[in-house]
């Protein structure tokens, strides 16, 4: 096994984030060496500096770690299945997203191959690791984490969540789970105001500020949630109504309103659940014991 820098790192993924990712390394002075599938795509990152492996058994000679970047852990096993024999020693830092599960088998299995493992999700705005809200989930044994955490410091400020290998998946897909519904309610609310004839830049600043309310409500409904606190029907069937005026206001101007739909799916199952019994049912319970539809 050859000497490495101690400050070099091999990418393997040069999608937005890997390809974020090598940049930031680079701005930092880290020595980087760069693989991806399509090889192409690689050409970019080696005019910033950075080095092209020309197979992955290379790469992961030459970083003293690795990040993979990839779209999900099945890439994974593409990716290092045909090198395993090159994993004995090495560090693979895997910051894909997937589940917490597939996270804690993709450990193992790298384990199982002689590597040492952290998992990572990357909480940025966008590709942008250097945006101040922007930081990375970590997890695995606190001693790699420890090992490489200043390496890995370039890439945005570190969250260590402990040692199981799913932790950072579960924080981070929690996180997206609020994410990606907002994503689409804010295109349709987009849609609702140009549908109607009105300009976003005038909507634009409301919404920004309904959005300054939202910290209050997490804390309230955290804060619900933990006391058990009973949330009536009456509130529920309101719910109910309330959703039906947002289907209503984006379908009389054409706009798809399937997410407001699915919410108002939900509030009906919790107005037939507090019928049903007398015992106290918050949202947060029926979240949590899903029932099959
Ligand atoms: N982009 C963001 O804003 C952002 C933000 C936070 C977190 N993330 C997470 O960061 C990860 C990477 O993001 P990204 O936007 O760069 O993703 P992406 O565009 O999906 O690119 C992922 C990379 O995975 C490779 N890949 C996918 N399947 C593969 C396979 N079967 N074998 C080999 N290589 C494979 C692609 O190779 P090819 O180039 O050959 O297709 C590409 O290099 C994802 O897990 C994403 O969820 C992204």
């Amino acid at each position: 096994m050859s000497q490495q820098n101690p400050r070099s790192v091999s990418v393997i993924g040069l999608g937005p984030m890997g390809q974020a990712m090598v940049t930031a390394l680079l701005a930092a002075g880290v020595e980087v060496t760069v693989w991806n599938r399509t090889a192409a795509k690689a050409d970019a990152m080696v005019e910033l500096g950075a080095a092209r492996a020309s197979t992955v058994s290379d790469a992961l000679e030459a970083g003293a770690i690795t990040i993979l970047s990839l779209t999900h852990y099945a890439a994974m096993y593409d990716v290092l299945g045909p090198a395993v024999d090159s994993l004995d020693g090495r560090t693979i830092v895997n910051l894909s997203s997937d589940s917490p599960e597939n996270a804690r088998k993709g450990g193992a299995w790298v384990r199982s191959h002689g590597a040492r493992f952290l998992a990572g999700g990357v909480m940025s705005a966008g590709d942008n690791l250097a945006h101040p809200a922007s930081y990375i989930f970590y997890s695995g044994p606190r001693e790699v984490f420890d090992a490489h955490a200043e390496l890995l410091r370039p890439l945005s400020p570190q969250e260590y969540l402990g040692p199981d290998d799913g932790v950072s998946q579960v924080f981070y897909q929690a996180l997206l789970t609020i994410f990606h519904p907002w994503l689409l309610a804010f295109d349709q609310a987009l849609a609702v105001i140009a549908n109607s004839g009105h300009e976003i830049e005038q909507f634009l600043p409301y919404a920004i500020r309904a959005n300054s309310a939202f910290p209050y409500f997490m804390e309230a409904f955290a804060e619900a949630a933990q006391a058990g606190r009973r949330e009536g029907l009456a509130g529920f069937r309101m719910m109910d109504a309330g959703a039906q005026h947002v289907i209503d206001a984006s379908e009389e101007v054409g706009v798809d309103a399937t997410l407001s739909h699915t919410s108002q799916a939900f509030w009906r199952k919790a107005v037939a659940a507090a019928e049903q019994t007398t015992d106290p049912v918050t949202i947060f319970n029926l979240m949590r014991h899903a029932s099959p539809e």
